[in-house]
């Protein structure tokens, strides 16, 4: 058990952070996505120490992190031309790619593949902790397997108390939803897992970008997942939450006729819900703000013991696909189309 210390982002505090991730121990860092629970990537107990706290199944690999360009080829057996172009287009920023890794990045990280996910946050915080750690860190999303990614400190501190012995207080997270995750195949780049990079923006580097299945498909048990994450239950809050697919006067017929007093609605605008009395969360009219408040409203379902929830369906393009992603996975893929 550790007394859980909140740091600040300055020198002193990042100094402190980087110390315990050299020593071995698991540190909660903010990154523009969500915040991360970061280890030394090369440091095998210390991989472990993350998936204990929270309790992660061990195939399921963690994204390593970086602060520069230069950091990624020790770690990878070749870089892809167009992992090059991405990341002279997308990095810093929130785009993870999938190449094959060097025996530096041990199996414990890369969850037995033999691929590692690569990331180069453009939080300033994070790129810091990572430098003056003089490591790449491992670092998945500092919540407890299942539950909503964390999007601010306290989010991670419900959840880690005691199991960590800091968290770095970056504030909230601009963007809210975890990092866009790609893999190359030939000439074209395979979408494993949407975010803020959108499909349109990778299709400015290549034409040929293929959504993977599983981005919008509940799979079988007996299918091969692209991406281990995709098979397990994510951001389920304790709510039985249905996705209404339907413009904002469809939503709101639907409520209408379908929602008991007790149910709570998750909407873009006051406009969805007009006429309806029920308890409301508001996301934010465009498909950002949704991206940026969707994981704290998760949370917040379970702070309000929401038993049955009626959700907007996000938009399917753009960011909007991002959260519609993660939503259907909080949904457990109930989606009635109108
Ligand atoms: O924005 C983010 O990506 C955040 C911050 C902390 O950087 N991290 C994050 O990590 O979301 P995590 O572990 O919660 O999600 C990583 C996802 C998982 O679904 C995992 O299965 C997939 O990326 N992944 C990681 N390495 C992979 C690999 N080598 N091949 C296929 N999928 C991989
Ligand atoms: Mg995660």
């Amino acid at each position: 058990m550790f007394e859980t210390k909140i740091l600040g982002t300055d020198e002193k505090s990042v100094r402190l952070a980087a110390e315990l991730i050299k020593s071995g121990e698991v540190v909660g860092i903010p990154t523009e996505t969500v915040y991360g629970l970061g280890a030394d990537a090369f440091d095998e107990a210390a991989v472990r120490k993350i998936f204990a706290a929270k309790g992660r199944p061990a195939d399921n690999p963690l994204i390593v992190h970086v602060s520069a360009f230069d950091e990624i080829a020790p770690l990878v057996i070749e870089i892809p031309e167009l992992a090059k172009k991405c990341a002279e287009k997308f990095w810093p920023g929130p785009l993870t790619m999938i190449m094959p890794k060097s025996n530096r990045i041990p199996l414990v990280t890369s969850g037995g593949l033999d691929t590692v996910g690569i990331r180069m946050p453009s939080n300033s915080t994070a790129r810091a902790v990572i430098r003056e750690s003089g490591c790449p860190i491992a670092a998945p999303s500092a919540n407890l397997s299942g539950s909503p990614s964390p999007t601010t400190a306290q989010h991670v501190f419900a959840d880690m108390n005691g199991r960590i012995p800091a968290i770095v207080d970056g504030g909230a997270c601009g963007v809210g939803v975890e990092s866009t995750v790609i893999s190359f195949e030939g000439d074209g780049i395979r979408l494993l897992r949407p975010g803020f990079i959108s499909v349109e923006d990778l299709k400015e580097v290549t034409e040929n970008v293929m959504v993977d299945k599983g981005v919008l498909e509940m799979l079988g048990n007996d299918v091969k997942v692209s991406s281990p994450g995709m098979k397990y239950k994510h951001y389920a809050p304790k709510a039985e939450v249905t996705i209404v697919d339907g413009s904002s006067m469809q939503f709101n017929e639907f409520c209408k006729a379908n929602a008991d007093e007790s149910d709570t609605l998750m909407v873009f605008t006051e406009a969805d819900a007009e006429g309806l009395y029920n308890r409301k969360i508001v996301l934010g009219a465009s498909d950002e703000e949704q991206a940026q408040h969707l994981f704290d409203a998760l949370r917040e379902l379970d702070v309000m013991g929401a038993e049955k929830v009626y959700a907007r369906c996000p938009r399917k393009t753009g960011v909007g696909l991002a959260v519609y992603n993660r939503l259907l996975r909080a949904a457990a893929f109930r989606v009635i189309h109108i």
